[in-house]
């Protein structure tokens, strides 16, 4: 079994982030989200791995490196442009051979892994084999439907204005090679991909068999900024605390909290689940919860919770900051107390909210 990682993409929705940068290497508790895909892959026995590139191919390849540091053996895959998930099955045809895979999204996290389900695909006589999972808007998804007296897959739809089921594709998928047939039959969609779930009806319109399982294990696209979010706050939820770094006499420390070595914090309030990365100097404020700092970032007199720092962030005076994502290298400041308007520099695509 070999598996096919996509870290190539457009990552639209994660823009400003994506005009410099992979959206798989946003962290997630200061880790690369690709990493957790990595390390789930191994997990599950996988080392053959092929991984579809775009833009930001060298990023990620400074990054994920051979893989050796995963236990996987990684092949770089170049798609030129992001035509799709079934295109980049297409682009991976060669690597794939005549092996059965896994297909997995890199911008996914999946709490548990996929050992289970690599397991049962291991075992599996379907052609294909998907993840599925219980969501209250289906719509923003695609989603399957089950026939309930064998579980095997009837129909699958790409956000459908009326869903037929409330069963969300997870971002994981098993096939046989059956599938290489299937992309080459499909034809772009009408936002001008080849879509996997259309090669996946492909292969349910000429008989063959797909199957799925679901799961109630947490899982997050992190395709966009509230997801990114979550997923930061789920991960933070199972953090190991410790003070690596120092926390003088005037800070208090509350719950899990990990200091990185070489950071500093003084006289300030850490409420976890809390990570702050190495070099990162906070001083007079208030951090958490569910926040992940970078490495060095730089926090004083402000007030920063549920969100997530970039390396490098710097926040000065900010009195109370929610639910953000603040880039690589950014600055907060707050202005002069009598101004009543608001500085901004904000890049391309760039979404500020302002309360006051
Ligand atoms: P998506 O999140 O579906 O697509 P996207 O990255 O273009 O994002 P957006 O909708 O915000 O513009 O992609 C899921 C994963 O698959 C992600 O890791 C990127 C990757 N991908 C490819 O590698 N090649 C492709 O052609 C596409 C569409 C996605």
């Amino acid at each position: 079994m070999k598996a096919l990682l996509l870290a190539g993409g457009t990552g639209s929705r994660l823009r400003p982030f994506t005009h410099t940068g992979a959206k798989q290497l946003l962290p997630i508790a200061n880790r690369p989200v690709l990493f957790y895909a990595l390390e789930a892959l191994a997990a599950a026995g996988i080392t053959e791995t092929g991984i579809v590139v775009g833009a930001h191919e060298q990023e990620i390849r400074r990054a994920a490196g051979d893989g050796s540091a995963f236990g996987l053996r990684l092949t770089y895959l170049y798609q030129d442009r992001p035509l799709g998930l079934a295109h980049a099955v297409h682009i991976a045809r060669d690597f794939l051979g005549d092996d059965d895979f896994v297909l997995y999204l890199g911008d996914n996290y999946l709490s548990e892994g996929v050992t289970a389900f690599v397991d049962r695909a291991r075992q599996q006589t379907a052609s294909a084999r998907l993840l599925l999972t219980r969501v209250a808007d289906p719509s923003a998804f695609g989603v399957a439907e089950l026939d309930d007296a064998d579980g095997t897959v009837l129909n699958l739809e790409e956000k459908p204005e009326h869903p037929r089921s409330d069963l969300a594709l997870v971002g994981v998928y098993a096939f046989t090679p059956d599938i290489h047939e299937a992309v080459r039959a499909i034809t772009p969609s009408a936002r001008g991909e080849l879509e996997i779930t259309h090669a996946v009806q492909w292969m349910i319109d000429r008989g063959l068999t797909v199957r799925a399982e679901t799961t109630t294990a947490p899982w997050r696209d992190t395709g966009s900024v509230d997801d990114m979010l979550e997923a930061n706050r789920h991960v933070l939820d199972r953090l190991a605390g410790g003070i690596e770094g120092k926390v003088d006499a005037d800070s208090v420390v509350r719950g899990r909290v990990l200091v990185a070595e070489g950071a500093v914090v003084r006289g300030s309030r850490i409420t976890g689940p809390v990570i702050i990365g190495a070099g990162t100097v906070v001083t007079d404020s208030s951090i958490g919860p569910y926040t992940a700092v970078a490495e060095d970032c730089s926090i004083e007199d402000s007030a920063i919770a549920h969100s997530v720092l970039l390396p490098g962030a710097r926040i000065a005076g900010a009195p109370r900051i929610e639910d953000s994502l603040i880039g690589r290298g950014a600055t907060v400041v707050s202005g002069p107390r009598l101004s009543r308007s608001h500085r901004l520099v904000v890049g391309d695509h760039s979404k500020v909210h302002l309360t006051s």
